[in-house]
This record gives structure tokens, C-alpha cells and sequence, in this order.
């Protein structure tokens, strides 16, 4: 199985969105830290129901710079202009019974949606699930959450399973959880 430092030289990436816009795609590194504060306060108080970690809390993010172990959580950044605009992760565990799995999780800037980031972020963290030999990567989602549903299953990603009432958002309102997979072991 590759390194993860082999599985980075790859990077950082140039891609052209589709409306002509160039963007950089890299690892996050610590310096990060107020560009992704910046990012988040970006991201709508309505979107933060979605997402699992209360990234509102500038100390969410001053935890993941600092934790900063590419082998346990791979975030990948997009870049545009200098402002950090999408921000997706890969997260594995190297021992234990999970260590052929890893999740993975996306938040795009609202106004660079429905250009294809999301779903690019998640084929570039597959890609490198394959090259680590990850056998199923999965995501857990808000069974409302239509965006992020239609993203995945345009991936591939299919329910496998959905746990009513698991998540507890921020304004105390319920939501079931859907589990989504997507197995690799055939792309290897
Ligand atoms: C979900 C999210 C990451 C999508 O990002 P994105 O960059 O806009 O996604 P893409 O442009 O790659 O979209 C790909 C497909 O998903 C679907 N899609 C995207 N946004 C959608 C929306 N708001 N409603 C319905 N379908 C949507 C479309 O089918 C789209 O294909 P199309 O462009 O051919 O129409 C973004 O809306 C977001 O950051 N949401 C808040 C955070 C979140 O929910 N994250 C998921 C938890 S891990």
C-alpha cells in the first residue's frame, strides 16, 4: 500500500471549472487556519445542520490544523483567488476492524455550487482511497439533505442503511441518518 506522502506528490492541482475559473486544489496545511474560518462563516446557518462538526466554532478548526495527521484525516482545500472556496476530507483508521473503510465528507462555498467542485473532490479523494487500497468508502448524511444525497449517488454511493432520529442539529431538531456506500474493491 503507497505511502500517503506518495499518494500527495500529485498535488497541488490546477483544474479549470467548467465556467472557465482556475482553481487549486491541495492538502490543508496549518497556515489555513483563518482562510477556513473565513470559509465557514461563508457557508449558511441553515447548511450547518448538515454537517457533523459545529464549524461555526473557530475552535473546530483551530483543532483540525492542529491535529493535522494526513495518514488519519486526508482535508483536501480548493483554492480560488487566495480564498479557500471547498473543503473535502478522507478518514481512515490504519488499524482495527475499519481499516479497510474511510469516510468522507464535502462543504462547497454557496456561491461556487453546482459547478462540479463537490463532485470532483469526492473522485479525486476515491481515487486516492483506491491507490491507499481502501476496499468501501462511505459517507453519513442527513436523510434531507437532498444536495449532498444527489451528489454521492451521482458518484455511485448507494443506502445502506438509515438510522431514524440519529442526528441532533444545532437548533435541537431531529433528523435520520442515512449511511451510503460505495465499494471499491472492483476499481483496484
Ligand atoms: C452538497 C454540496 C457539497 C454540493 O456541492 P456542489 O459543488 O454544488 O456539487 P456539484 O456541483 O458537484 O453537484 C453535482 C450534482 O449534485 C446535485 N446537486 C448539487 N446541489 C444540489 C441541490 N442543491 N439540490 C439538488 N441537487 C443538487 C446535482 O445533481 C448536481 O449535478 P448537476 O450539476 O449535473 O445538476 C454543497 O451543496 C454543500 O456544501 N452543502 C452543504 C454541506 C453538506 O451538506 N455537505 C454534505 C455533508 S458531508
Amino acid at each position: 500500500m503507497p505511502k500517503t506522502a506518495e499518494v500527495l506528490a500529485g498535488f497541488p492541482k490546477t483544474w479549470i471549472l467548467a465556467y472557465g475559473a482556475k482553481v487549486i486544489v491541495r492538502p490543508m496545511v496549518k497556515e489555513d487556519r483563518d482562510g477556513l474560518v473565513d470559509f465557514f462563516k461563508k457557508v449558511p446557518e441553515g447548511d450547518f445542520r448538515f454537517l457533523k462538526d459545529d464549524v461555526a466554532d473557530a475552535r473546530v478548526i483551530d483543532q483540525w490544523v492542529r491535529d493535522l495527521d494526513y495518514d488519519r484525516v486526508l482535508p483536501l482545500v480548493v483554492e480560488k483567488d487566495g480564498h479557500i472556496i471547498a473543503d473535502a476530507s478522507l478518514h481512515r483508521r490504519k488499524e482495527g476492524w475499519r481499516r479497510h473503510l474511510a469516510s468522507v465528507r464535502v462543504v462547497v462555498d454557496p456561491t461556487h455550487r453546482h459547478k462540479g467542485v463537490a463532485s470532483r473532490l469526492i473522485d479525486e479523494l476515491t481515487d486516492i482511497a483506491v491507490k491507499e487500497g481502501i476496499e468501501r468508502l462511505y459517507t453519513e448524511l442527513p436523510t434531507d439533505d437532498r444536495a449532498a444525497i444527489d451528489v454521492f449517488q451521482k458518484r455511485g454511493f448507494k443506502l445502506v442503511a438509515r438510522f431514524e432520529r440519529n442526528i441532533l442539529d444545532r437548533a435541537g431538531k431531529y433528523h435520520d441518518l442515512g449511511v451510503y456506500h460505495l465499494d471499491l474493491a472492483e476499481r483496484r
